[in-house]
């Protein structure tokens, strides 16, 4: 399907969401540089734009730590339209980031520009920018083997739910229930200022997201410190799966650069989360499952990142058929698919984020695995109900996968920059 109007139309979002080398996720709601936001925004900006396209992640490497740490958010400019702001976080860095990470799909983005700078004819010109970026990759992957997977199973154990990207998921609740909110304070929220607070998380959860943020800033934002002692520690099922995926994709580059003894270290970490990472598999729900490493409990939730397994490289048949049968249930149950979490479940949700609503990004993700595998049908009709959904509806943050209403903000980056992806590829 093309449709040129909407396809200038989702140029001109990301056109109008840039700051000049950094593109917000919504001027309004969102006025920063987010992480993983950046890492699709890029695929989205090299249908038009190649150097833009390279210099989004640019952009959000040169914010990263000395340990190899990529923030969550970078506040490159001052903006009263959000909380909590960078006098919260208080990194002490320059620009202030905050100090907890997000879903590290940027190497699986960067393999996509360094793939199509390649088709171009362009290698030559985008590898010095490559070696650049490859380096800072990897000293990523290597933060998260580091101080994220403390077991050496190749996961990655989240340490704020807001790391995960899935905020407000009830994969979260059962784990967040020990953590201490006595001594949050008053605050004011501004996301509800910009949004219907029925789309939006509870004053629960944000207590909760609050007090985590605490807990970091009295450990001096020591990751270390942090790994030791925070009260929540989920190995969430889509960071998981997502850093299998960027460290395949990482290992090709590895390969293409002639980086001989990084490729055998990456190896080795693809090779341990092969080794380790059914310690998601859920017998009870057949399904893959994010699991609290504090008190060893499966989630038992099936939501849009348990189908990402396929996006991971796994490849088992009976799983493959499990997740394959919940694929079809939860199809039949819903217009438009993959609903954030399964319909079945009582906690659905139509429009509240990360408890029902469709994103454009995760169905970018499955639907690329389910292609890869072969399961031609299944990514089909996830590229026809991600771009059905765009284009009934607008460039939503996401949407209600019963009847397609938008959900969050309006003219969103990263699903404009989806749209381009899948129509400009
Ligand atoms: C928010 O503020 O809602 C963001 O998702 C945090 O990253």
């Amino acid at each position: 399907m093309t449709n040129m109007i909407s396809n200038e139309a989702a140029r001109d979002i990301l056109r109008s969401n840039d700051r000049g080398g950094y593109t917000v996720p919504n001027g309004r709601v969102y006025p920063f540089q987010w992480n993983w936001d950046s890492a699709f925004v890029a695929i989205g900006f090299d249908t038009f734009d190649h150097d833009r396209a390279w210099q989004e992640v640019e952009t959000l490497f040169s914010a990263q730590w000395e340990d190899g740490f990529v923030p969550h958010i970078i506040f490159w400019q001052e903006d009263e339209g959000y909380f909590p702001g960078p006098t919260v976080w208080d990194t002490k860095r320059n620009p202030v980031t905050s100090g907890i990470t997000q879903p590290p799909v940027a190497a699986s983005m960067i393999y996509i520009l360094w793939e199509n700078a390649k088709a171009r004819g362009e290698g030559d010109i985008f590898k010095p920018r490559m070696v650049a970026l490859f380096d800072q990759l990897l000293a990523w992957h290597r933060w998260f083997r580091d101080h994220r997977d403390p077991d050496k199973r190749g996961v990655v154990v989240a340490m704020h739910p807001w790391e995960t990207g899935r905020d407000n998921s009830p994969e979260w609740d059962a784990p967040g229930e020990p953590i201490d909110i006595s001594n949050v304070g008053e605050y004011v929220r501004r996301d509800t200022g910009h949004l219907d607070a029925k789309m939006r998380p509870t004053k629960l959860e944000y207590d909760r997201y609050l007090a985590l943020v605490q807990y970091g800033h009295a450990q001096g934002w020591d990751h270390a410190k942090i790994a030791a002692g925070n009260p929540f520690k989920v190995a969430d099922v889509g960071m998981s799966m997502m850093l299998l995926r960027a460290n395949r994709d990482l290992l090709l580059l590895a390969q293409d650069l002639g980086r001989d003894a990084e490729a055998e270290e990456i190896a080795a970490m693809v090779a341990t989360a092969e080794a380790g990472i059914d310690w998601l598999w859920d017998e009870q729900k057949h399904a893959w499952c994010s699991r609290d490493l504090i008190s060893g409990k499966s989630s038992g939730y099936i939501t849009s990142a348990s189908f990402l397994s396929f996006y991971a490289g796994l490849s088992d048949p009976a799983k493959d058929a499990a997740m394959l049968t919940h694929f079809a249930r939860i199809g039949s149950k819903v217009e438009y698919l993959m609903p954030s979490l399964d319909p079945d479940d009582p906690g659905f949700q139509m429009i509240r984020y990360w408890r029902g609503p469709v994103w454009a990004v995760v169905n970018f993700m499955i639907g690329k695995g389910l292609a890869e595998m072969g399961y031609d049908a299944e990514a089909d009709r996830m590229r026809r109900d991600t771009l059905a959904l765009i284009e009934r509806n607008g460039f939503y943050e996401a949407f209600s996968p019963i009847d397609g209403t938008g959900s969050g903000g309006d003219d969103f980056s990263w699903t404009a920059a989806i749209w381009l992806a899948l129509n400009e590829a």
